[in-house]
């Protein structure tokens, strides 16, 4: 019996690099018309998009004669080539050695040295001439090792090649040709410059727009042609501080810088919105997707996005609050219920404007007036029984001026929902983005205060999470 790809039987892990879904994005794109699909390449067997060159540089080198039996794999990684090296490597029986710079995560050092790799770790902040930087310390390793090869992804013209004859072919094959827009982010290169030569081939009007962290030297360069100074940044295998002769900066049309920040929340979105566990890259990548989408503004476009890896690798990054907030990538307090009444009640803003059943409509009118309101609860003996809001109130009034004396509880709609005191922003989101546009806040000793959408969407413009204007 033989591997047979079309029983979904193989003959070894490597047979089932490639091929990644394609899944259309459905909530993170907002109000977007344009439709945005993220081709998810943490389904490759390392988790990230990386798995595809691993492999082919390790055939090419072995190809080439450079790479026999007994041989050894060296190369300076952000840690996602390494896991793809290593991934070939021990299926082939090659010994690894990486170097990987310290800013990396744990995960992926941990990673790599479970498949078998030795692992030397870098300074960050060096530059690409000091001798301890890890492209030139894994150089040195591979010139002083007996039978090593330097997989040398950032000049080695087989990285873009393994692109353009898969990432390319399947992204043109599972969008039966219709793709109009190809989105991603370059750090070798490789990944865009392949796939967007391939789709160029069949299509020259596709436009290709690479994202770029705010600090690595791509877009400026693309800009000038001069290679900017660079500063550093958070997001993980992206971007860069100097120019790889694997990225054919002609096969890209423009170029958007994003910040941490912002790659980041929307990781952290596609995880929980989309159920698509991301990495820091692949927030920046569909930040963008997702701006462009806006700007295209065409339901008939079709823009392409890529996941490049698992979000499993920034657990103890983006994934954890306490390290965002050390980062200033989220509120240093967690935006529970009561914090954010704390807030509105440091704003000056009333515990609770409340009506009783009794009292005459024109109470809810005044204190609608006067608090700028445009609903509250009707609370009965501490007791929820209802809400009012000032469009029914008005309507009501204008039907029928007596009314005005009458008691306001006969207009009463549904109660707010309640939430407790330490619900956090996810349980406000989820409540404050279907029917009700409020919510109280209670616990055992009694409703505390009322939350909106409004002052929830204060809290998400104060810490970042939204940018007003888009
Ligand atoms: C998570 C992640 N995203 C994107 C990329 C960029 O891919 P490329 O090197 O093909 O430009 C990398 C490269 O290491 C990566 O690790």
């Amino acid at each position: 019996m033989k591997g047979d790809r079309s029983l979904g039987r193989f003959e070894t892990v490597l047979d089932t690099i490639g091929d990644t879904p394609l899944i259309r994005l459905n909530r993170v794109t907002d109000d977007a018309r344009t439709p945005v699909w993220i081709k998810v390449e943490s389904f490759n067997p390392g988790g990230s998009v990386k798995d595809r060159i691993g492999l082919a540089i390790i055939e090419a080198a072995e190809r080439e004669g450079r790479l026999a039996p007994g041989g050894t794999v060296v190369e300076g990684t952000a840690g996602n080539t390494g896991v793809g090296l290593a991934i070939a490597a021990a299926v082939k029986g090659y010994r690894c050695v990486f170097a990987i710079p310290e800013k990396m995560s744990a995960e992926k050092i941990r990673m790599v040295k479970a498949y078998g790799a030795e692992v030397v770790v870098t300074p960050t902040g060096v530059g690409p001439d000091d001798p301890e930087y890890y492209g030139n310390v894994a150089r040195r390793i591979a010139e002083e090792t007996p039978g090593a090869v330097l997989a040398d992804q950032f000049f080695n013209p087989v990285n873009p090649e393994a692109h353009y004859e898969t990432t390319g072919p399947e992204i043109w094959d599972q969008t039966d040709g219709q793709v109009t827009h190809l989105v991603a982010a370059p750090a070798t290169g490789g990944t865009i410059s392949g796939a967007a030569r391939f789709l160029k081939e069949r299509n020259p009007d596709l436009q290709v727009v690479a994202g770029d962290p705010v600090g690595s030297i791509f877009a400026g360069y693309f800009a000038t042609g001069e290679k900017g100074g660079g500063a550093p940044y958070k997001v993980e295998g992206v971007g860069n501080d100097k120019i790889p002769s694997t990225l054919d900066f002609d096969v890209i049309d423009e170029f958007m810088k994003v910040s941490d920040r912002d790659a980041f929340h929307m990781a952290r979105r596609l995880t929980r919105e989309e159920g698509l566990f991301a990495g820091g890259s692949s927030g920046l990548i569909v930040h963008v997707a997702v701006e462009l989408a806006r700007r295209v503004d065409d339901p008939t476009s079709c823009i392409v996005c890529l996941l490049t890896d698992t979000g499993e690798r920034y657990l103890t990054k983006l994934y954890n609050d306490e390290w965002m907030r050390e980062n200033q990538m989220l509120p240093s307090t967690p935006a529970t219920a009561a914090a954010l009444l704390e807030q509105k009640r440091a704003a000056g803003a009333p515990d609770l404007i409340a009506v009783a059943p009794s009292d005459p409509v024109s109470r809810g009118l005044e204190l609608i007036d006067e608090h700028h309101v445009s609903q509250m609860p009707v609370i009965d003996n501490g007791n929820s029984i209802g809400a009012v809001t000032e469009a029914k109130l008005m309507a009501a009034v204008i039907r029928r001026p007596e009314q005005l004396g009458e008691p306001i509880g006969s207009l009463a709609g549904a109660p707010f929902p309640a939430v407790p005191p330490d619900a956090d922003p996810t349980r406000l989101t989820h409540e404050l983005s279907r029917e009700s546009s409020a919510v109280l806040v209670a616990d055992a000793t009694g409703i505390l205060g009322v939350l909106t959408r409004y002052d929830l969407f204060q809290h998400m413009l104060s810490s970042g999470e939204v940018r007003s204007g888009g």
